[in-house]
């Protein structure tokens, strides 16, 4: 492992990234980095300004103003890192109906992506990272050590979300939750930049019905391999 500087780790929506990615960097000691989130809080600076989601040109100015740090927890209350707009906790509040909305919509301006992306490579610069996203194989980190592409089918993903937001106290029917993760899919799949796709060199990993610790013991033992030379 003494060689491995950076993992990045990709996937459609649900598909378990965030949580894996979180378990592989504690068990590494590994910084970790949910590229989602700062999409995520770019979105919720713009909603809070009202700025229109077709509008390019102020989302890429809005990307560049704003400071989004991501950090380890700062309260104990189910988080996996904590995340910093202008310096005000919005960890949970990138996780809003009205932010899964319009994230997408958001992280399709070029703009708003390289602003983040110049971000993301300054971390990572630093190496022992593991990086979760879209397009870290592919476009951020094409040189990562360890690419693995994390997927599970759109009923299984939304299945899981269900649950997640269930244990959050909040009750959606499985259904429209379902048609929200197809809908983000396409929209993620299909746009012109950095669209997410499997890096040519990115090991697949299929999650539909492996448990957390499946999963997390299969993307490991993955990692952990010595590299092929
Ligand atoms: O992983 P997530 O659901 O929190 O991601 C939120 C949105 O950000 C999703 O629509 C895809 C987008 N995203 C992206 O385009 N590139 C990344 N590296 C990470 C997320």
């Amino acid at each position: 492992m003494a060689r491995v500087r950076t993992i990045a780790i990709d996937g459609p929506a649900g598909a378990g990234k965030s949580t894996i990615g979180a378990l592989v960097a504690e068990r590494l000691g590994y910084l970790f980095l949910d590229t989602g989130a700062m999409y995520r809080a770019v979105a919720l600076a713009a909603l809070r300004r009202a700025v229109d989601p077709d509008d390019a040109e102020t989302l890429a100015r809005l990307a560049r103003q704003v400071l989004i740090s991501i950090g380890p927890p700062t309260v104990r209350d189910g988080r996996a890192y904590t995340v910093l707009l202008d310096g005000a906790d919005v960890t949970w509040a990138i996780r809003a109906a009205d932010v899964d909305r319009v994230v997408s919509q958001i992280a399709r301006v070029p703009a708003v992506r390289s602003a983040m992306v110049e971000q993301q490579r300054a971390l990572a610069s630093r190496g022992r990272i593991v990086m979760v996203g879209r397009d870290i194989g592919t476009v951020v980190l094409p040189d990562a050590e360890r690419k693995i592409f994390l997927t599970a089918s759109a009923a299984e993903r939304a299945r899981r979300r269900e649950e997640e937001l269930a244990a959050r106290g909040e009750h959606r029917p499985r259904p429209e939750l379902l048609a929200e993760i197809l809908r983000r899919d396409e929209l993620d799949s299909h746009r012109v930049v950095a669209p997410l796709r499997a890096a040519d060199d990115a090991m697949i990993v299929e999650t539909d019905g492996m448990s957390v610790r499946e999963a997390l013991g299969r993307v490991l033992s993955l990692v952990q391999r010595p590299v092929a030379t």
